[in-house]
């Protein structure tokens, strides 16, 4: 099987790497990580791309003078490992629109709230502070916008009381590592679809626990 070649940008610990890099060890998967790029240098994901013979490498924003350039570096990292494929897991840069546009429909991010409610980096607090009684996490084709784009599957969990940013986040990780590696599969399968900025899957294989929706 000829597997789609997979870059993961992150800038932290790196989960979500983990349950792509797991996900990519099954025979059967149709993708593999070709190569991982951080932003930052103490980024934990790095040494669990490492530990997997994953090439992993600093990219860091703080070398380059402008938005565009330090994409063009990722971009040609990307290039050289022949990526098809780039998921954002934890990525905490905006990327150029132009950037965004060469990967259009081939740029994956997960983001941990049901989008398009409670975008950006602090969702867990505005999740608690909100009084919603679920959340959950969104795998979406990237736009410009930040947290925006064709949602391809989310999955929904409680908030229950006494819940803190920290014990909301574990039970929302949980599922997204169940959800990156299935939109990741579709992906790679060329089974999604995008229509009027709306994703279709074709073959959608449900998981059982969560409340999950591919389509
Ligand atoms: C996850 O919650 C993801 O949804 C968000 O950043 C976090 C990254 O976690 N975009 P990890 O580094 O994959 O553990």
């Amino acid at each position: 099987m000829i597997k789609k070649k997979t870059g993961v940008l992150l800038s932290g610990g790196g989960s979500n790497l983990q349950a792509l890099i797991d996900a990519c060890t099954q025979p059967e998967y149709p993708a593999e990580i070709a190569v991982v790029i951080s932003n930052t240098e103490s980024a934990y994901g790095l040494n669990r791309a490492r530990e997997h013979d994953i090439p992993a490498h600093i990219i860091s924003h703080k070398d380059y003078a402008t938005r565009p350039a330090f994409d063009d570096a990722m971009q040609d990292m990307l290039e050289r490992h022949n990526v098809e494929i780039i998921c954002l897991a934890g990525f905490m840069r905006l990327l150029t629109p132009e950037f965004v546009a060469r990967w259009r429909d081939r740029l994956l991010n997960i983001h941990p709230s049901l989008l398009p409610a409670f975008k950006g980096v602090h969702a867990h607090a505005e999740v608690l502070a909100s009084g919603v009684r679920f959340s959950g996490c969104t795998v979406h084709f990237v736009r410009p916008e930040m947290d925006a784009g064709p949602i391809i599957l989310q999955a929904a969990v409680p908030v229950l009381p006494g819940d803190t940013q920290e014990t909301l986040a574990a039970r929302v990780l949980e599922q997204e590592h169940l959800c990156y590696p299935l939109a990741l599969r579709w992906l790679a399968e060329g089974n999604l679809a995008v229509k009027e900025e709306k994703v279709t899957v074709k073959n959608g294989r449900f998981l059982s626990g969560g409340m999950i929706n591919p389509a």
